[in-house]
């Protein structure tokens, strides 16, 4: 008589566990579904600077992205004072805007660390898809960001690199613009959904 009333009450408590663990499993994937879905790309911010601590938690995000067999071929590097994205931003028309930017996180190859051979080129998958997830931080933590495009343009490469006084082993792929997103020039999310873009099973 015992042990059913024991096995009741620890079957209710289970049960009442699974409850609050499927619920709590929802409102994390609408979490982490809104944030995708609301992710925009900003190019204009506040003259406010980033926390080391939100620039260290998109790093971490970075980090944490998959990579082909675990190489991790990249080095991020951080342009968090006026002067160094003065550095990077250069001279003209186009750096005026550049040098408003609060935090620059230039996305590096890793020459070091690359694949050989036929996957050489799949380091830009691995960069890539850390690129993507320092985006999705940055939104997640209030702040706006926008990719800008480095490779594959040589003239590009060859200036950031020289801007930076680059070690030869790296190689820029993309530099991040970040900061918090001026409320007058909101960026409004993009509607991607298409279902013509999805083809199930193979062509017949
Ligand atoms: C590989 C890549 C290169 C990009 N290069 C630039 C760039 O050089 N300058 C810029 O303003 N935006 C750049 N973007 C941002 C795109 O313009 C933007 O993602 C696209 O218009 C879709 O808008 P959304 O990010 O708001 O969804 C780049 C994005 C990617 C993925």
């Amino acid at each position: 008589m015992k042990i059913n009333i024991l096995k009741t009450a620890l079957l209710s408590v289970l049960f009442a566990a699974s409850l609050s663990l499927s619920a709590q499993t929802d409102s994390n994937v609408k979490a982490v579904m809104d944030n995708i879905l609301t992710r925009a790309s900003v190019r204009s911010f506040l003259e406010k600077p980033v926390e080391q601590d939100k620039i260290e938690t998109m790093l971490r995000a970075a980090m944490a992205a998959p990579t082909d067999r675990n190489l991790q071929p990249w080095h991020f590097v951080v342009l968090n004072t006026p002067e160094a994205v003065a550095q990077y931003a250069g001279d003209g028309e186009r750096a005026q805007r550049m040098k408003k930017t609060p935090l620059i996180i230039v996305v590096c190859a890793d020459t070091a660390r690359m694949a050989k051979g036929e996957v050489r080129e799949i380091w830009i998958q691995d960069l890539s898809a850390a690129t993507e997830n320092l985006l999705l931080a940055a939104h997640a933590l209030g702040l706006g960001a926008v990719w800008t495009t480095v490779h594959p343009i040589a003239a590009k490469v060859e200036n950031v690199r020289k801007k930076l006084n680059m070690p030869a082993n790296l190689y820029p792929m993309c530099a991040i613009r970040i900061g918090y997103p001026n409320p007058e020039r909101k960026a409004e999310p993009k509607d991607k959904w298409d279902v013509n873009k999805i083809t199930y099973g193979a062509w017949k």
